[in-house]
């Protein structure tokens, strides 16, 4: 009889946002009359932007005909969305990557999930505690060995490297998801040179780069010298550009880094993943790439910065309440997530419960991201205005 992948069995029995949508769900279906506000999982309400709908409609047209009919493309990604991501790192952040060192995908969250096939299953990973649950999950099914380190009101949500701990891997998100805390330059400068000391592979999702409204702070890794040999930076189209449901993101993984095989020889990553990706994947769509090409034109990026403007004020209007009723709380500044203290010592999964069934709105509870985020509770920004004021108003009842 086939046996399964036993580290499975060694996950939570659900996803987290599955466990969400399954009790706001159940709320739903008892509560037919409520109207429930969702501040859960981080997906975004506004529409897409209008050069990036016309975008769709020319790659469908050409989709169309026979001169310009495309079948499978390129598993990287078309050479046009890869030099316009480079046009954008080089404009936006004055990173040099070449466009044969960005390989385009269907998000972040599957690069995230995928990149572990390159690596041995007995490297060690650290992991923040609390973290988004794809890291963790993804190094639980492989069976890696994970060591946690704790991320709390102690060190702002931003834990630093301890000597004496040795990982290989090392995941690291600024903006990060769920707290909203954002590193400095000089506080990833120093996990660069952790990671070029001990010879461990920092893996940095920068999901919520475009967040960032203070240009001091960091929106890449490579931002940082020396990231280029010691760092694999993810970054998505779903929060900056509306694409949660048109999936497209990138992998940027320099030409210079290696790891090191069984015998200790330095092996360059990037054709790994370029045969990795050319394996398991047939890339994405002509259409939505061509959406995504639109995104990073000067009309794209000035287009989805109107909602990323809304969604900001979105943040303002939670924080403001956190403000007005002393909670204490995190994010929210260079990020769309507000990350809050649950109120009277509750448990986050409490106050989840009682959030949904007294008010109807729904937030993700802190310890779905780590046992250290229990305790707190996660709100996103990427509701309505409406939906946001009136869950601010509903909320202020309970705290
Ligand atoms: C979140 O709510 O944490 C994100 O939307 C999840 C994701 O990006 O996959």
């Amino acid at each position: 009889m086939a046996r399964v992948n036993q580290n499975f069995l060694k996950l939570e029995q659900s996803y987290l946002f599955t466990r969400v949508a399954q009790k706001v769900n159940a709320f739903a279906a008892q509560n037919p009359g409520r109207t429930i506000i969702r501040m859960g999982i981080g997906d975004v309400t506004l529409p897409l932007a209008p050069v990036v709908v016309e975008a769709l409609h020319q790659g469908a047209r050409e989709m169309g005909v026979k001169e310009t009919f495309k079948g499978y493309g390129p598993e990287q990604g078309y050479a046009f969305v890869r030099e316009a991501v480079a046009g954008y790192y080089k404009a936006e952040m004055g990173v040099e990557v070449a466009p044969d060192e960005i390989l385009i995908s269907d998000g972040a969250k599957s690069d995230v999930g995928n990149i572990v096939d390159l690596f041995d299953t007995d490297n060690t990973v650290l992991i923040c505690d609390p973290v988004y649950p794809v890291y963790l999950d993804t190094n639980i099914m492989s069976g890696r060995r994970v060591v946690l380190m704790k991320a709390g009101s102690e060190n702002g949500f931003l834990p630093m490297p301890d000597p004496a701990v040795r990982a290989d891997l090392i995941y690291l998100c600024s903006p990060n998801n769920p707290t909203g805390a954002v590193y400095t330059r000089e506080q990833l400068g120093e996990w660069v040179d952790y990671a070029r000391k001990t010879g461990a592979i920092i893996l940095f999702d920068a999901a919520y780069e475009r967040f960032v409204q203070d240009p001091a702070l960091p929106r890449s890794i490579f931002q940082i010298p020396g990231a280029r040999e010691c760092a694999i930076e993810f970054c998505s189209l779903s929060k900056t550009a509306g694409f949660t449901g048109l999936r497209c993101g990138y992998t940027v993984v320099p030409r210079e880094l290696c790891a090191t095989d069984a015998s200790g020889n330095r092996v360059p990553l990037l054709p790994l993943w370029v045969r990795r990706q050319t394996t398991k994947f047939n890339g994405v769509s002509y259409v939505v790439q061509k959406a995504a090409a639109a995104v990073f034109g000067p009309q794209g990026l000035a287009q989805c910065d109107e909602n990323l403007a809304c969604y900001r004020q979105n943040a303002q209007i939670i924080r403001e309440l956190m403000e007005e009723k002393g909670v204490e709380y995190y994010g929210g500044l260079h990020s769309p997530y507000i990350w809050m203290r649950c109120p009277g010592g509750m448990k986050s999964w409490d106050f989840f419960d009682r959030l949904l069934e007294e008010q109807a709105v729904v937030g993700t509870p802190g310890a779905g991201f780590g046992a250290a985020g229990e305790g707190f509770f996660r709100l996103t920004a990427f509701g309505t205005q409406e939906g946001t004021r009136e869950a601010m108003d509903r909320m202020r009842a309970l705290l």
